[in-house]
């Protein structure tokens, strides 16, 4: 498989589909979702998407309150051969963890994405010290019961995924990984590699950080998403805004778009399956296709390597990139 082909042959679970590298992210940092602020442009970019070939969708029930569900499931009513190519992931979380419950948020999900079968169900946060197998439980007979085809685990640690592998299969996790934050690397994506676990990444831009995007005087308003993310803790952040000034000069250097880099340098990491992306309008959704089609030589990607190294390592390991303890 080379980095910049956008069909796989990746299977994933029961599911049919194959999964392509590049996914749609479904959560729109600083968006209102009561006023539905945007939609129009998140459906061109999911339009966009389509029509080049990206079919991998996420989202979760906890994006906007169920609000990016519903979203995705009128784009796929509202053309009937949507729902048939799109390889469709959701998760869920709850404090109940039951598998009566679990089953109940996976009946949830479909009515709210209008479909009778979702590609891949994901746990979205696990709770820590508590006892996981009765959700896996739940999801495995939703599995058998053919409303789901695949079951992933996000945020999990290895400890968490081997306790829920005693009951069921794990085929997916999907979690942070940029060339900010790579601590997924020293045992959670090797214990993926060994089990054969499709490794799907989020925050592959670092929340928009890698876009070059931010001023180092952060402006977002007082109940911003972003404020939660660790990256943008205002201790961390000059550091974190120096070194994303090495790595514009590094892009400059090498003739590519900072985006380009830090997609590529992911899609060239061992283990990573399929990286997501978040797209507001068309605009950056086709910004984010051409990135994953360009090609980056070998030196640059070693470069990036070689930065990264310099840097990530200092940002303190909170366990994941929003620095929560579930
Ligand atoms: N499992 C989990 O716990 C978890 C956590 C987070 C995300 N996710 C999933 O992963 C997806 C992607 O994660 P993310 O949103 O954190 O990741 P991200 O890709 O690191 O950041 C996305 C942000 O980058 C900016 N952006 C995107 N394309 C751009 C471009 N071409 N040029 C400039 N800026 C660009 C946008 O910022 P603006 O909005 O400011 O334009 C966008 O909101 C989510 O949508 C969601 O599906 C999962």
């Amino acid at each position: 498989m080379t980095s910049n082909q956008i069909q796989t042959t990746v299977q994933i679970g029961q599911s049919a589909k194959p999964l392509t590298r590049l996914g749609m992210g479904g959560s729109f940092y600083g968006l209102d979702h009561n006023q539905q602020q945007g939609e129009a442009d998140i459906l061109a970019a999911m339009q966009a998407a389509l029509d080049n070939g990206i079919t991998h969708f996420d989202t979760a029930t906890g994006y906007g309150d169920g609000y990016s569900e519903r979203l995705l499931g009128r784009f796929m009513a509202a053309d009937s051969t949507r729902r048939d190519r799109i390889f469709l992931a959701s998760k869920f979380a709850s404090d109940d963890m039951s598998a009566a419950k679990t089953i109940e948020a996976v009946d949830a999900s479909r009515s709210r994405m209008q479909t009778d079968m979702i590609d891949l169900y994901y746990v979205h946060w696990p709770r820590t010290g508590k006892d996981l197998r009765p959700l896996m439980e739940g999801l495995e007979t939703a599995r058998q019961q053919g409303k789901i085809q695949a079951i992933g685990v996000s945020n999990f640690s290895v400890a968490q995924m081997e306790q829920i592998a005693e009951v069921g299969h794990i085929d997916a996790h999907q979690l942070g990984y940029n060339l900010l934050w790579r601590y997924a690397e020293q045992d959670i994506i090797p214990y993926c590699v060994q089990h054969q676990i499709a490794v799907v990444v989020y925050s592959a831009l670092a929340h928009g950080i890698l876009a070059g995007k931010y001023a180092r005087q952060l402006e977002f308003v007082p109940d911003d998403q972003r404020w939660s993310i660790l990256l943008f803790r205002p201790d961390l952040w000059p550091q974190v805004y120096d070194s994303v000034e090495d790595f514009k000069s590094l892009a400059a250097n090498a003739g590519h778009p900072l985006v380009h880099l830090a997609l590529q340098w992911l899609l060239h990491q061992v283990g990573v399956t399929s990286v997501l992306v978040s797209a507001k309008d068309e605009k950056q959704a086709l910004a984010n296709i051409a990135a994953f089609k360009s090609e980056m030589p070998a030196s640059v990607l070693n470069e990036l390597t070689a930065l990264s190294d310099r840097i990530a390592w200092q940002i303190p390991n909170e366990g994941n990139p929003f620095g929560y303890h579930p």
